[in-house]
């Protein structure tokens, strides 16, 4: 009988993920365990045939060269800026993510940070659980209104697209940037416009970020996108950290030259820009996009898939590099 494949999870997971790997693979686990370093890391790949991760871990070329048995990278999550897919396409490494599945949980959240910005939730619990709310004040915490507001999304995929959905419950007007412009029939369903990207910041009230991270967009939201914005906008980041100048933001919110940020992702994280920290007029949340277990649930099942699909030498459902089954060194397993 042919050994089963060994797998190394390096995130803590839920049992149902763990059950299932087991039943297809030899597994080790992170369980209760701190996040592995890159060195504990590379040390538990010896002789793993694939690898399950958390966007946390960085699976670079190094690494990949010091760990010669794997065949396959399968990450929990829709981003994957954490893998360095070109030396697994020359490594002929299977690389998956995690699309479509975590879309409407992220877009509520994206919501939630809309209204929190919008309406000082984050200030107001503060206060009040500071002790100072003495008396009903007219002008206690005034913000903006989102409903009827133009709602401006840039990266009009699958989470923005959910995002554009949830806008119509509140009336929003939608325009959006996109590398390039979605379907008519996507953009009549959802009543929304293209926009160049500067006049998307110049015209939306509230701008919500929901691109994947590349190079080419690293710290494309800086002072002159933000000095396009009203001084009544709000700023949302559901993407990745990187894609903002967090200097820049937090210049734009010291100075009021915009109303409020709401932030799940940072570019040093989990490390935090300290001048965000004093920052009243900024909603911080530990990237929590997708943290609701149903999701998280079908999120690490559907990475257990791919693994499991990958290393019996199939096409991982979710495959992102189907040029590494070309490559000669893509081994079927
Ligand atoms: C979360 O940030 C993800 O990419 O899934």
């Amino acid at each position: 009988m042919s050994q089963r494949p060994r797998i190394l999870i390096t995130c803590d997971t839920f049992p149902e993920i763990i059950d299932f790997a087991r039943e297809h693979f030899e597994v080790v686990d992170n369980q209760g365990q701190a996040q592995s370093t890159p060195a504990q890391l590379r040390e538990r790949l010896q002789g793993m045939d694939g690898v399950l991760v958390a966007g946390t871990d960085r699976i670079d070329a190094a690494l990949l060269d010091a760990s010669p048995t794997v065949r396959a990278v399968s990450i929990a999550a829709v981003g994957y800026n954490s893998i360095d897919i070109a030396a697994c396409n020359e490594r002929g490494i299977l690389a998956s993510n995690t699309p479509g599945i975590l879309d409407d949980t992220t877009a509520d959240l994206g919501f939630a940070l809309i209204l929190a910005a919008s309406r000082r939730i984050g200030e107001g619990e503060r206060y009040l659980r500071a002790g100072r709310w003495k008396r009903w004040e007219n002008d206690l915490l005034l913000g903006q209104d989102v409903h009827h507001r133009t709602l401006g999304i840039v990266g009009m995929g699958r989470i923005g697209q959910a995002l554009a959905r949830r806008a119509r419950g509140f009336d929003m007007p939608v325009v959006y940037h996109n590398r390039s412009r979605v379907d008519a029939a996507i953009e009549q369903a959802l009543d929304a416009r293209w926009l160049a990207i500067d006049e998307l910041f110049a015209t939306a009230d509230i701008v919500c970020l929901c691109l994947p991270y590349s190079q080419a967009v690293h710290h494309l939201v800086g002072a002159a996108l933000l000095a396009r914005m009203k001084p009544t906008a709000v700023f949302v980041n559901l993407a990745r950290g990187g894609i903002v100048d967090e200097d820049a933001l937090i210049h734009a919110l010291r100075h009021h030259a915009i109303a409020a940020a709401g932030l799940d992702v940072y570019e040093g994280e989990p490390a935090i820009n300290p001048g965000l920290l004093d920052l009243d007029n900024a909603v911080l949340v530990p990237h929590i996009g997708s943290a609701t277990r149903e999701t998280r649930v079908a999120m690490g099942l559907c990475a257990a898939r791919n693994l499991k699909v990958g290393l019996e030498g199939g096409v991982p459902p979710n495959l992102i590099n189907p040029q590494a089954m070309a490559h000669p060194a893509y081994r079927r397993g």
